[in-house]
């Protein structure tokens, strides 16, 4: 692992996006909340790294998406932009801040570019968003919009149900889908639909699709982070690929430090600094260890 050396090649633009579309070649998104997750993963290439409103529950332990306010998102966008060299960073507009009307919505959103360092944002919702949406594009902000099974209308589905299963439903997803892209988007998330959908929407509309739940016909895919390493603490949804268990891996850490301790096995001498020779020569009489083993201090600590 090499996560401050590496070649980051280019950095991904929405126009990437599009680039890739036309190619076939898979768009790779991933969720990342924090400095390190996003360092890992600018660092494995990923086309775009999405600061998604998620944050909530899987690491502020919100029982939904709905409460997460555009402070603590910019807080972790502006963590996440710190380490983001090669993706391109997309912020989740949390559920309230395109709600009050054109000027607060747009205002969000250049939050997002100004003080978070965000090259795009994400909305939920179809066509009823395409007045904001050509409005924030308008203000030179890249939008990627999200149909589907969007968390944030988790009251009106009635839970997190799989959309799009009737004729009806279809039709309204393609609508939404078609007035997107004719808005402009720069890619589409579909959550949460039949694979069939997927592909249909996929081939009908011009933006690239990322899907998620959605089956392996879209233009690309985006997982949670905390899903696909084992992080989070609910059984995962069918469309969840857990890569890694680090829950367990991370617990087991954490047990072996806490035994250690108790049973005095940790901190040894080899973690400890010394006193230097002089120092210890004038303390008559006291046996204070050996002063030539002096360690070199970690990285950011007390220099002695
Ligand atoms: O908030 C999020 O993580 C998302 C992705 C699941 C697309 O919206």
């Amino acid at each position: 692992m090499s996560v401050t050396t590496g070649d980051f090649g280019q950095r991904v633009t929405v126009q990437t996006l599009t680039e890739k579309k036309l190619k076939h070649d898979p768009i790779v998104s991933i969720t990342a909340y924090d400095y390190a997750t996003a360092l890992l993963a600018d660092e494995a290439m990923v086309d775009l790294i999405l600061v998604g409103d998620s944050l909530a529950q899987v690491v502020l332990g919100y029982e939904n998406t709905l409460p997460v306010t555009m402070d603590e998102m910019l807080h972790h966008t502006r963590a996440v932009r710190r380490a983001v060299r090669h993706a391109l960073l997309v912020a989740d507009m949390p559920f309230g801040s395109y709600h009050a009307g054109v000027s607060k919505t747009v205002e969000n959103a250049v939050r997002f570019v100004k003080e978070g360092g965000a090259e795009a944002v994400k909305i939920e919702g179809g066509t009823s968003r395409v007045p904001i949406i050509r409005h924030i594009i308008a203000s030179e902000i890249p939008v990627i919009g999200h149909i589907g099974l969007t968390p944030q209308s988790v009251h009106r589905m009635g839970g997190y149900k799989v959309q799009g299963k009737t004729v009806e439903a279809i039709d309204v997803l393609l609508a939404d889908a078609v007035a997107l892209d004719a808005a402009g988007v720069s890619a589409l998330v579909l959550e949460g639909i039949p694979r069939e959908v997927a592909a249909r929407i996929s081939r009908e509309v011009a933006t690239p699709t990322i899907g998620i739940g959605a089956g392996p016909d879209c233009d690309g895919q985006i997982l949670v982070f905390h899903d696909l390493a084992g992080l989070a603490f609910n059984p995962p949804a069918k469309f969840v690929r857990r890569y890694c268990n680090a829950g367990e891996l991370i617990s087991e850490a954490i047990h072996s430090y806490r035994d250690d301790v108790r049973s005095h096995v940790f901190p040894a001498d080899a973690h400890s600094y010394h006193l230097p020779r002089e120092t210890q020569g004038q303390i008559c009489g006291e046996a204070l260890g050996d002063a030539e083993a002096t360690p070199a201090p970690r990285q950011k600590q007390a220099k002695s």
